[in-house]
């Protein structure tokens, strides 16, 4: 293992420091300065056109980082990722995930295993199955065909499949349903199976280490419902009828195939994936069969393709170019020396509203860590709070605080040139009003608006000239891609992961556990007995939760 590069050490981070002390942006005295500014600052990433020209980045901080991220080895360590070395150095694992997405003719063996035979393997099992599930040929234990499929998972096994199904609705098969469970709030299996038709119903329990209590407990949920609305009806017979409905309608996704079948579901109908996929890093592994079967096998494949597209731009692209990379070190010197906490993502698209949901686990799973990969203190901030709601509707809610609030919100704004559908108002295409938005909001973030020109609006009242005065100098990137497909889907995603990395490498901390959910998890076992009324588990806990579990047993009645 390569000790990580404690970056603080470093000439360029010195160098940044020093920038930071005195920097004072002004783009607009800085686009009116440099017109090329914008030419510059914008960059293409497979299919998407990335503006970065309304960061607060000077020449100065813009060849500093480049500095950084040569000061922290950065292109070792994406070579290091990308061929397997063992970076996940608390697991003792590599970090594979884009070995997910390698064409076939491509080669990869790490430790003596030929990784792309073995995810093309897998991947051919899933488009497979996919494929008899759509054409129909996959039949439910009453011989009818499935027009629903219920993922069951939770984190990685369900943020992914979910943000995708989303986004990518419009590509579904005809007459197919997914839904989705993931929390053991007994609501979400009552509500998800509402209304279903046993019959028809496809369960996929998705969990990389199958042990996972909301999925397991969730799962069990669902086959009971599944058996108990069959035998009502008289589709399965009292005794022994249980076994081939559960082979008729569940299947599996996991690493640990053992207890997959421990569970009751043949290993026939599970698919495997490897401990080299973090399971925020998965939906592109069998964790995305509920995908392969609503998009379809040609579909789930052009998604992968939309990955390996940002893969190899990551890999291959100069720095000075690279769009991960230089994503990655604007939010390191907006969390390091600018002193910004969150990020908002934006996406002016409705089918991606669940995006920022998916970012959230994607990076704060990844990056909220506070030591080292050597065990050392971070002793500077890491993780940034990723948050967002698709435009317009951000705009009438939280929009204020990014232009006029005193905390520095460096936001992505999303959006796609061609609208899935090109609805008309009048004489409005109606997507261009939507983009017009976009497009005024970044340059409002960025420009703001002067006391002159509010005066020059009219307004004599000083307060109210005050009031209506926008700074501007907020920072954003603009995202822009020709449609929504699936393939440039894949290429959004991948440029989170990879942007992700650039900022655990330069923190010098493992992306790639999360430990930090663990004593939750523990405690939460622990507390389930007290919580049943057990008084010496009780008796143990502090104060403030005793009562609290107390009180909770009185209403409960
Ligand atoms: O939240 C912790 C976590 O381990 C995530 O990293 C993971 O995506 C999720 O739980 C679900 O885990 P599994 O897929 O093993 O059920």
């Amino acid at each position: 293992m390569q000790t990580p590069v404690d970056a603080t050490t470093t000439p360029s981070w010195n160098r940044l420091t020093e920038l930071s002390e005195t920097f004072r942006p002004n783009l607009r005295r800085w686009f009116d300065k440099d017109p090329r500014r914008a030419e510059m600052l914008t960059f293409t990433a497979g299919d998407l056109h990335v503006d970065l020209s309304k960061n607060l980045v000077s020449p100065k901080v813009f060849s500093s980082l480049l500095e950084l991220a040569d000061d922290v080895r950065l292109k070792d360590r994406i070579e290091a990722m990308f061929t397997g070395e063992r970076i996940n150095t608390t697991e003792d694992r590599a970090v594979l995930h884009t070995a997910l997405r390698l064409p076939r003719d491509a080669q990869l063996v790490v430790d003596g295993q030929d990784v792309v035979a073995d995810v093309h393997e897998q991947l051919d099992r899933v488009c497979e199955f996919a494929e008899r599930v759509r054409s129909g040929e996959w039949r439910g234990v009453t011989g009818r065909p499935i027009e629903t499929v219920v993922n069951i998972g939770i984190g990685g096994s369900d943020l992914g499949p979910v943000m995708i199904y989303e986004a990518l609705k419009h590509y579904g098969k005809f007459g197919l349903q997914c839904r989705f469970i993931s929390n053991i709030d007994p609501t979400d299996v009552a509500e998800a199976t509402l209304g279903l038709d046993p019959e028809t119903t496809l369960f996929i329990v998705a969990s990389k280490t199958f042990t996972t209590l909301e999925t397991l407990t969730n799962a069990r949920l669902c086959r009971t419902w599944l058996i108990d609305t069959l035998t009502e009806r008289g589709a399965i017979p009292h005794d022994g009828g249980a076994r081939d409905a559960v082979a008729k309608h569940f299947v599996a996704v996991s690493t640990a195939l053992d207890k997959v079948s421990e569970f009751g579901i043949d290993p026939q109908n599970a698919f495997g994936f490897w401990d080299w996929v973090g399971g925020r890093y998965s939906v592109d592994s069998a964790i995305g069969t509920a995908l392969a079967v609503y998009l379809g096998a040609d579909r789930f494949r052009e998604l992968l393709a939309g990955f390996h597209t940002m893969d190899q731009h990551f890999r291959q692209a100069p720095f000075e170019q690279n769009v991960p990379v230089l994503m990655g070190l604007f939010n390191v010197w907006y969390t390091n020396f600018l002193g910004a906490h969150t990020h908002a993502v934006l996406p002016y698209s409705q089918y991606l509203h669940r995006f920022p949901a998916y970012l959230q686990q994607l990076t704060m799973e990844s990056n909220g860590k506070s030591v080292r990969a050597d065990g050392e203190p971070t002793l500077y901030d890491t993780g940034e709070i990723f948050w967002g709601e698709p435009g317009t509707n951000g705009q009438h809610a939280f929009y204020q605080l990014i232009h006029q609030g005193t905390r520095l919100v460096p936001a992505d704004f999303i959006a796609f040139a061609n609208p899935t559908h090109p609805l008309r108002d009048g004489d409005h295409d109606v997507h261009e009003l939507f983009l017009a938005n976009f497009f005024a909001q970044t340059r409002a973030l960025a420009f703001g608006r002067t006391a002159e020109e509010v005066r020059e609006s009219g307004v004599t009242d000083e307060v109210l000239v005050a009031a209506r005065t926008f700074e501007g100098n907020r920072p954003t990137t603009s995202i822009l891609a020709g449609e929504l497909t699936p393939n440039t889907l894949g290429q959004l995603i991948a440029l989170y992961e990879h942007i992700t990395f650039v900022q655990g490498v330069v923190w010098g901390i493992d992306s790639f556990d999360q430990w930090g959910v663990e004593l939750g998890k523990q405690l939460a076992k622990e507390l389930t007995l007290a919580v049943e009324g057990d008084t010496d588990a009780l008796a143990g806990q502090d104060s403030s939760t005793r009562a609290l579990i107390e009180r909770y047993r009185q209403l409960r009645g």
